[in-house]
């Protein structure tokens, strides 16, 4: 089995040599950063590259972000940094943000689906913080999940999505931010988020100003940012989202046509069973625990599950938006 545990804080250095070891040398290292566990390969490498998108069987036309060590690295793949990418990296980096800038010729199209531009973070989380200073490459990583399928919280649903087609994988337990990072669009005139994430829209614009929100200029957010495509982040089960005083009713609806129906709640008074499960009512410790509560309720067969709809704040609009991918049908 290619997963070997290690302390979130910290890690073997030997481990981390030798999964570094294997990045320089081409292969997949599945490793954690606070979102979610990414699937690494060189980002140079072209071969390496596609060696993620076979094991994801994810389509070529969906480019992946690049992992540096620190802000001075996102040169080594971004042609320009400009102001901005310097003032929000100052604010938010290491950390849950993507910036998309402008492109090095060096940068293989396989990494950037043929755009001209790259995604590129700068994650804080010590074993991937140590693993990109002990490889001294760029990392381009997406989830480590089957494409369309729930994004990896733990090593075991890493395990669970991809096992063997994996070279290593480093587990160092639950990831404490939960969802996928902010994406932010800097490569034209106007900043864009792509994909909302724990880091809101409102803290972008604390720091350089007015930003156009691409998810709500109808099929602008897939054009721009393939990965956004509706079908994404989805259990096997299927997911209904309803208001907290409807959650009881409906899960009783259901129940009369499927074998086993499951819950996400917050507020919500139904009756405490193993597929129930309550949530923190607030966004972060919320989006922290999402992707598990979506895991363990497909592991345990749920054939439909019953989300209470969560608050419509700027800080909820990274949940709220997978929430709405999990319970979409397209
Ligand atoms: O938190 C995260 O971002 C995690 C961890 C592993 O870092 N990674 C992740 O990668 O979520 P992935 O591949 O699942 O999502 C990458 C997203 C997709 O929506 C993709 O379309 C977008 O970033 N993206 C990547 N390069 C882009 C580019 N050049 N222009 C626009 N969007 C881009
Ligand atoms: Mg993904």
């Amino acid at each position: 089995m290619p997963l070997e545990r290690l302390d979130p804080v910290n890690p073997d250095p030997r481990l981390i040599e030798r999964a570094a070891e294997l990045l320089r040398a081409g292969r997949l290292v599945a490793f954690p950063t606070e979102t979610v566990y990414g699937l690494g390969a060189n980002a140079m490498s072209a071969e390496a590259v596609q060696r993620i998108y076979n094991a994801k069987g994810r389509p070529a036309y969906n480019p992946l972000i690049v992992h540096v060590a620190s802000a001075e690295l996102a040169t080594t793949v971004a042609q320009t940094f400009d102001y901005r990418a310097q003032k929000l990296a100052d604010a938010f980096w290491p950390g849950p943000l993507t910036l998309v800038l402008p492109k090095r010729p060096e940068v293989p199209d396989a990494v950037t689906a043929g755009l001209p531009s790259v995604a590129v973070r700068v994650p804080s989380h010590p074993v991937a913080h140590a693993l990109l200073s002990a490889a001294r490459i760029p990392v381009a990583a997406p989830s480590a999940n089957r494409s369309t399928q729930v994004s990896p919280t733990s090593g075991a649903h890493v395990l669970k999505s991809l096992g063997d087609s994996v070279d290593l994988i480093l587990d160092a337990g639950p990831t404490p931010v939960g969802i996928e990072s902010t994406v932010l669009d800097l490569s034209g005139e106007m900043p864009a988020l792509l994909r909302p994430g724990t880091i809101s829209i409102r803290d972008l614009e604390t720091v350089i100003g007015p930003i156009a929100h691409a998810a709500d200029q109808r099929g602008e957010a897939p054009r721009r940012s393939p990965g956004m495509l509706d079908k994404h982040y989805a259990p096997r089960a299927r997911v209904h989202v309803v208001n907290a005083s409807d959650v009881g009713i409906r899960m009783e609806h259901e129940r009369a046509n499927v074998q086993r129906v499951g819950a996400i709640v917050i507020e919500a008074e139904v009756e405490s069973t193993p597929s129930v499960i309550h949530m923190p009512n607030d966004a972060l410790g919320y989006a922290a625990r999402l992707y598990d509560a979506l895991h363990t309720l497909d592991d345990a067969a749920c054939d439909v599950i019953i989300i209470e709809r969560v608050p419509d704040d700027p800080a909820w609009a990274g949940v709220a938006d997978r929430i709405r991918r999990a319970a979409s049908s397209d």
